[in-house]
């Protein structure tokens, strides 16, 4: 099951704010239709979204659209993650957008098996591993970044348990790596986000995997508690992995200036439909974390395993 797939000039993409429970795919006609689902993360996670502004790209370009002009508004969509630029850039630079696209698409899952071919490598047979958030097939065209070295692992018949953070306030955790580990039949436990520490305390974490929205110089932006997971982890002395494709790297920047994106305070103040804070409570609500390069063990990328810059 693809994440998303182009049909009758439309992108269709699951609906990933209706999983666990229903899968529906969302039709996308025109590029504003595509910055809407990104923003509203019917489409997320990295990979997903940068493939996803490739179309965007095909739709405006379909339409007779200003490209320039739409190409800027899809790359603002979401700020952090630097695929998005990276996807635009690709598909504005090229001789047929949708080719590039579709080629796009492509490579993705090409990409991410690679990484999981190389960062099986770092799992032992009978390890429990925990992740945070999703970086699955899910947030990417299929088979995934993290989870897909937790796929590959599998696999090759190493007998693994996983462990997925929640992951408040969206619950990406919850409703999505963990919907994935069982589809896979990977036995897999869900946890509230504060427990991380306690669990790795207790000797039962042996390794650290999770996605990356950014590298950069001087670290990593992933999803929020990333980096109090990294600090954990460095505590009780638990290998700390990143996996992420190359088209999430961004050698120009250092990581302390990338754009860190603030979400609506609706998702902290309610969980689900229920109200969990005071009408009027302030909110701070960053997406992403920034998880310094001295926290992390290594970065599994489509070319091997490297040390972070
Ligand atoms: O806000 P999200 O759900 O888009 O955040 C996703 C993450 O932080 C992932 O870990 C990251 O994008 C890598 S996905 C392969």
């Amino acid at each position: 099951m693809k994440t998303m797939y182009w049909k009758d000039n439309k992108l269709f993409l699951i609906d990933q704010t209706l999983l666990p429970d229903e899968i529906i795919y969302h039709e996308c006609k025109t590029y504003k239709d595509v910055i809407n689902a990104i923003k509203t993360m019917k489409v997320r996670g990295a990979p997903a979204i940068g493939v996803a502004a490739a179309f965007g790209v095909v739709l405006a370009d379909i339409s007779g659209e200003d490209l320039l002009k739409a190409g800027a508004e899809i790359k603002d969509a979401r700020p952090t993650a630097v695929n998005l630029a990276w996807a635009v850039d690709r598909v504005l630079n090229s001789k047929s957008p949708l080719d590039e696209a579709l080629r796009m698409y492509d490579e993705d899952v090409k990409t991410n098996m690679a990484i999981g071919r190389n960062g099986s490598e770092i799992i032992d047979d009978g390890d429990t591993i925990l992740t945070h958030c999703n970086a699955g097939a899910l947030a990417c065209v299929d088979y995934g970044t993290a989870l897909g070295v937790l796929r590959a692992a599998h696999d090759e018949g190493k007998n693994i348990k996983v462990i997925c953070d929640e992951t408040r306030p969206l619950c990406q955790g919850a409703r999505l790596s963990v919907f994935e580990m069982q589809q896979e039949n990977i036995p897999v436990k869900l946890a509230v986000d504060s427990a991380a520490g306690h669990l790795m305390q207790k000797g039962m974490v042996n390794k650290v995997v999770v996605g990356a929205d950014r590298v950069a110089k001087g670290g990593v932006a992933n999803k929020i508690g990333s980096l109090m997971v990294a600090l954990a982890a460095k505590r009780f002395n638990i290998p700390f992995y990143v996996a992420a494709p190359k088209s999430t790297f961004d050698s120009e920047n250092s990581i302390y200036d990338v754009e860190i994106e603030e979400r609506d305070a609706d998702e902290v103040i309610y969980f689900g439909n229920s109200r969990v804070a005071p009408e009027g409570t302030e909110i701070e609500n960053p997406a992403f974390d920034i998880i310094p390069s001295d926290l992390i063990t290594g970065i599994i990328t489509e070319d091997g395993i490297i040390k972070p810059f």
